[in-house]
C-alpha cells in the first residue's frame, strides 16, 4: 500500500489495494489455523476465511480483466528503445526545421531581389504605371506616376482612378470597366490610345495609355502604362511651325521670281483697258450713234479689269501665309488654278500646260494654297526639265483610283538625273545652277500632312511623271 501510495504514476493502483487486502486476509487465515490448535476460535477462523474468499473473488475478476492490458504495458527496455527513437526523431525534426528556415530565407531573398528588380525596371521605364481593381480603385502607383501626376502613392492608393482624368473622361471610365467585365469586349485593353490626364495642379496633358489585364489571387486587376505626350506634342507643333515658316519663305522667293512675269501679265489687261478707253473716247467724238460700240468697248475693258484683279488676288493668296485650313476642294479647280499660276511664273512664254480633266467630280480635303504650292512646284520643275527639248510638253491630270485621287504631272524632259534619284525629296538637293533644292521637299511635307503620298516615276514616253495620291472625299463629307 505504501508503494502504491508513493508511486503516483503506477498503472492500475486499485488492484494493488486488492492484492494487499488478499495477502493480509490469507496470512490471518493461516495464523488463526495455528491458534485454533490451542484455542477453539472456530467462528473467528470461519469469518476470516469467508472474508478471504470475498476478497479473492474481485481480485481474480480484476486480474482477469487487467491481465491483457498489463501485458500490453511496455517494459523498461522497450521504453528505453522508444525513448532513443524519439530522441533521434526530434533531432531529425530539428534538422529539417533548420533546412526549412534556410530555404525560406533564400526564398525571401530571391523574392526581395525580384521585387527590387521589378521596381527598378518600373522606376526606369519612361512609362508611369497605375494598377487598379475592377471597380477603378487604385492599388499601386509607380514613382514615375508620382512624378507625372504630382500625387504621392499614399495619397491615391485606395481612391478611384477618375481623380487622374479630366471630368469629361472620368465619367465614362467607370462605365468602360463595367462594360468590359460584362461583355469582355476589348475596346481599350490591349490597345494603345491617346487620352488626356489631369495632374494634381489641375493641368490637363496628352498621354498615351496602354492597358493590360491581370488575374492576381482570384482578383481582376488592370495595369495602365502611361506615357506623357506633352513633350512630343510640343516638338510636333514646333516642327509644324518651322514647316509653315519654310513654306512661307519659299513662297516669298517664288514671288520674287514671279514679280516680273506678273508685271508683264498685268500689262496685258492694262494695255487692253487703255486701248478700249481710247477707242471709247474716239467713238464719242465720231458722228452717229456710238452707244452700241461704246457699250461693247466698256464691257471688254471691265472684263480685262476683272482679269487683272484676279491675277492680283491669286498672287496675294499665294503669298499670304494664313492659317492652314482644310476644305472640300474640287480637284479640277485646283489643277486649273495651279496651271494658270504656273503659266504666269514660267519664263517660257510659248510653253502650254496641257490640263486634262479626267475626273471632273474628284474632290479632296485640302488647304488650297498649300496644294497649289505643290502643283506649282511640280509644274515649274517640269517646265524647267523640258526647257532644252525641241518638242516641249507638260501635262497635268487627275483620275480616280478607288477611294483615292491620283494627280499626275507629266513632262517629256530628260528624266531624273541618277545622282539625285535617291535623294529627290531631301531638302537642298538640286542639279540646277540657281536651284535651292527645296521644291520637292516642301511638296512632300505638304502631301504627307494631307495623308497622301508623292513619288516620281519614269515616263514610258520619255521624261518624268510625278504622282500624288490623296484620299478622295465625297460631296456628302463636305466640312
Ligand atoms: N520633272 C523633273 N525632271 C527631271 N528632274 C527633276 C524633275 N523634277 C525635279 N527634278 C530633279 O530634282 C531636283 C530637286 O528638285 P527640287 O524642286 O526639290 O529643287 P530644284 O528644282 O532644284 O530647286 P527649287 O528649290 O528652286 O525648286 C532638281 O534639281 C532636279 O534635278
Ligand atoms: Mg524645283
Amino acid at each position: 500500500m505504501y508503494f502504491a501510495s508513493k508511486r503516483q504514476d503506477l498503472p492500475f493502483p486499485g488492484v494493488f489495494g486488492l492484492f494487499a487486502a488478499f495477502i493480509m486476509a490469507c496470512g490471518t487465515t493461516h495464523l488463526l489455523g495455528a491458534v485454533t490448535l490451542w484455542q477453539p476460535l472456530y467462528w473467528v477462523d470461519g469469518a476470516v476465511k469467508g472474508a478471504t474468499a470475498l476478497v479473492s473473488v474481485p481480485t481474480a475478476v480484476a486480474l482477469w480483466y487487467l491481465l491483457p492490458r498489463a501485458l500490453a504495458l511496455p517494459s523498461p527496455a522497450q521504453l528505453e528503445t522508444a525513448n532513443r527513437n524519439l530522441l533521434r526523431e526530434i533531432e531529425e525534426h530539428r534538422k529539417t526545421e533548420l533546412q526549412l528556415r534556410e530555404a525560406n530565407l533564400l526564398l525571401d531573398e530571391r523574392v526581395r531581389a525580384r521585387t527590387a528588380l521589378l521596381q527598378s525596371i518600373l522606376d526606369t521605364v519612361p512609362d508611369a504605371m497605375v494598377v487598379i481593381d475592377a471597380s477603378g480603385i487604385i492599388e499601386s502607383f509607380s514613382s514615375t506616376a508620382e512624378r507625372l501626376f504630382g500625387y504621392g502613392a499614399d495619397e491615391v492608393c485606395g481612391r478611384n482612378v477618375a481623380m487622374l482624368m479630366p471630368p469629361s473622361y472620368s465619367e465614362e471610365h467607370d462605365r468602360y470597366i463595367e462594360r468590359y467585365i460584362r461583355t469582355r469586349e476589348r475596346r481599350i485593353i490591349g490597345n494603345v490610345r491617346e487620352v488626356s490626364g489631369q495632374r494634381r495642379d489641375g493641368t490637363v496633358f496628352p498621354m498615351e495609355l496602354s492597358i493590360g489585364e491581370v488575374l492576381h489571387a482570384d482578383r481582376q486587376l488592370f495595369t495602365g502604362f502611361i506615357r506623357d505626350l506633352s513633350e512630343r506634342r510640343r516638338a510636333n507643333d514646333r516642327l509644324q511651325e518651322l514647316q509653315t515658316e519654310l513654306i512661307h519663305v519659299s513662297r516669298l522667293s517664288e514671288m520674287g521670281q514671279m514679280a516680273t512675269m506678273v508685271a508683264h501679265e498685268l500689262n496685258q489687261p492694262l494695255t487692253a483697258i487703255t486701248n478700249y478707253m481710247n477707242g471709247g473716247v474716239r467713238l464719242l467724238e465720231s458722228e452717229g450713234d456710238p452707244r452700241a460700240r461704246l457699250r461693247e468697248a466698256m464691257e471688254r475693258s471691265a472684263a480685262q479689269a476683272l482679269r487683272a484683279g484676279r491675277i492680283i488676288k491669286r498672287l496675294r493668296d499665294f503669298v499670304s501665309r494664313g492659317e492652314i485650313e482644310r476644305r472640300f476642294e474640287p480637284v479640277s479647280a485646283l489643277i486649273a488654278e495651279a496651271a494658270e499660276l504656273a503659266s504666269l511664273g514660267i519664263r517660257q512664254k510659248d510653253l502650254l500646260i496641257e490640263v486634262d480633266h479626267v475626273a471632273p467630280d474628284a474632290a479632296i480635303l485640302a488647304d488650297r494654297i498649300q496644294l497649289q504650292q505643290v502643283l506649282f512646284n511640280l509644274l515649274r520643275n517640269a517646265a524647267e526639265a523640258v526647257a532644252e527639248q525641241e518638242q516641249r510638253s507638260v501635262a497635268i491630270n487627275a483620275r480616280l483610283d478607288g477611294s483615292d485621287v491620283v494627280i499626275s504631272v507629266i513632262d517629256n524632259g530628260p528624266g531624273i538625273s541618277p545622282e539625285v534619284q535617291d535623294r529627290l525629296f531631301q531638302p537642298f538637293v538640286s542639279t540646277k545652277e540657281n536651284g535651292m533644292g527645296v521644291g520637292l521637299s516642301i511638296c512632300q511635307a505638304i502631301i504627307v500632312a494631307h495623308d497622301g503620298r508623292i513619288w516620281a516615276e519614269a515616263n514610258p514616253a520619255g521624261g518624268t511623271i510625278f504622282r500624288i495620291v490623296l484620299p478622295r472625299v465625297q460631296d456628302t463629307e463636305k466640312t
